[in-house]
């Protein structure tokens, strides 16, 4: 039974102690009413599944966490870009934050929108910035000037204003790990202050820009409330500095970065979050704006593996499975922790493995020093919390197609990405 430390509030006893619904029944284990070992032999692994439940359940709670302001929630698509994802995320009637013209492609291709897409990223491009003018979006949320001038540019030619919100940096450490930390100085993340206030000073200058919201995104998995206080708290400052002479300021875009359990974090709750966050924006008199990614997807996906070797060693035992670093990156770049378990319980005592990838790396581990039975060829194991920032940042590596993803509802799966063919990997080749 998969205990997890409290994550949603008291609503009901399953929310109390699960944070999603992959759990056992009679030792097997199942996403939903789904067995997975069923979805694993039918579609054969890496597999990727996900739980529709879980992920609307997430966005449920943190929508509903900030009621009490007039707030858009984004969900961020770079955490987890399928198209029959972003679908249910639309049907939800949320909107979407976008990095790049395929994610609005993508988006678009979901039924999301136009008017609920915000678009941010320190490099769009001038076909990118075109494409997003035509497409009607909600704004771009600027991260420089040469930006700005650039989508002044293309709006003239265009013939339209270009709404737009300015990125702020607000130099505050999120206390996360250095690679998904955005909002301090020396990141390329955003405009300082001081230099968001000149752009303000001299925004009539740019005819095809309406400035209309301030934006923030202090860094990913952040599990404490303090630093967006802080950031949020500098940015309140400014916005009163300057709404006299701002007078289309419209949204306060605080970000996505609420962090999950992976382990043993204990991160604040959505409502806690809000209702904390909630004494310096109320006398803003702006609309809300978040851009949760993981907080949505991450706990509502696992990628499933097969056993390939039990290797035993002198010093370690390897548990080599069929997904490596490519399919599921986090644990070599960030050092990231997935929790492992069987798909089948297995009585007996448990082997302490490393659990590895088939690739000619070292960084190619799924989860090290990890308790798990004895296993062998052909035997299950989950990698949890991989809905976010797992197929979404897989590759080729090693040319290795790319694993397949279900996504489950109750009991019904469907098959939302067919596993790539040796003949995907070349198709694009000369
Ligand atoms: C601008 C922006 N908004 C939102 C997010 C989503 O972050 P998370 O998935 O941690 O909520 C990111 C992620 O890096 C981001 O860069």
């Amino acid at each position: 039974m998969l205990i997890y430390i409290p994550f949603y509030d008291i609503i009901s006893i399953k929310k109390v102690i699960s944070m999603d619904y992959f759990d056992y029944k009679n030792g097997k284990l199942y996403a939903e009413d789904v067995d997975v070992s069923m979805l694993a032999e039918k579609f054969k692994t890496p597999l990727y599944i996900y739980s529709s439940r879980t992920i609307i359940e997430h966005l449920r709670k943190i929508k509903s966490a900030f009621k009490e302001f007039d707030t858009l929630v984004c969900y961020s698509v770079k955490a987890n870009s399928n198209i029959s994802i972003l679908k249910l995320i639309a049907e939800e009637d949320a909107g979407f934050d976008v990095v790049s013209g395929g994610e609005l492609f993508r988006v678009l291709k979901a039924g999301g929108n136009p008017k609920k897409i915000v678009y941010a990223g320190v490099g769009k491009t001038p076909e990118e910035i075109f494409y997003a003018l035509k497409t009607g979006i909600l704004m771009f949320n600027i991260e420089s000037v040469e930006e700005l001038q650039t989508i002044n540019k293309i709006a003239k030619n265009l013939k339209i204003k270009a709404d737009v919100a300015l990125r702020i940096n607000p130099d505050v450490d999120a206390h996360t790990h250095s690679y998904i930390t955005t909002g301090k100085k020396e990141n390329k993340f955003g405009i300082n202050i001081i230099l968001a206030n000149s752009l303000f000073n001299t925004a009539k200058k740019y005819k095809h820009i309406n400035i209309k919201g301030i934006d923030m995104h202090i860094g990913s998995q952040i599990t404490i409330i303090q630093p967006y206080i802080d950031a949020i708290k500098k940015l309140k400052n400014f916005i009163e500095q300057i709404k006299s002479f701002s007078k289309n300021l419209e949204f306060f875009n605080i970000g996505g970065g609420m962090g999950i359990i992976y382990k043993d974090e204990k991160p604040a709750t959505a409502a806690e979050f809000a209702s904390e966050i909630s004494p310096y924006i109320k006398d803003l008199n702006l609309k809300l704006i978040i851009e949760p990614g993981r907080f949505i997807v991450g706990n509502g996906g696992i990628l499933v593996t097969s056993v390939i070797y039990n290797k035993k060693g002198i010093n370690k035992n390897f548990l080599i499975v069929d997904a490596g670093m490519n399919d599921l990156i986090r644990p070599a770049l960030y050092g990231a922790y997935h929790s492992i378990i069987p798909v089948k319980q297995i009585k007996g005592k448990n082997i302490l493995y490393d659990i590895v990838g088939p690739i000619c790396e070292s960084a190619d581990f799924l989860g090290k020093d990890r308790h798990l039975p004895d296993l062998k060829q052909g035997d299950l194991i989950a990698i949890r919390s991989a809905g976010a920032y797992g197929f979404v940042m897989s590759s080729n590596y090693n040319s290795r197609p790319r694993a397949a993803e279900v996504l489950v509802q109750n009991n019904k799966y469907k098959l939302i990405r067919k596993r790539e063919t040796y003949e995907d990997l070349i198709k694009l080749e000369i």
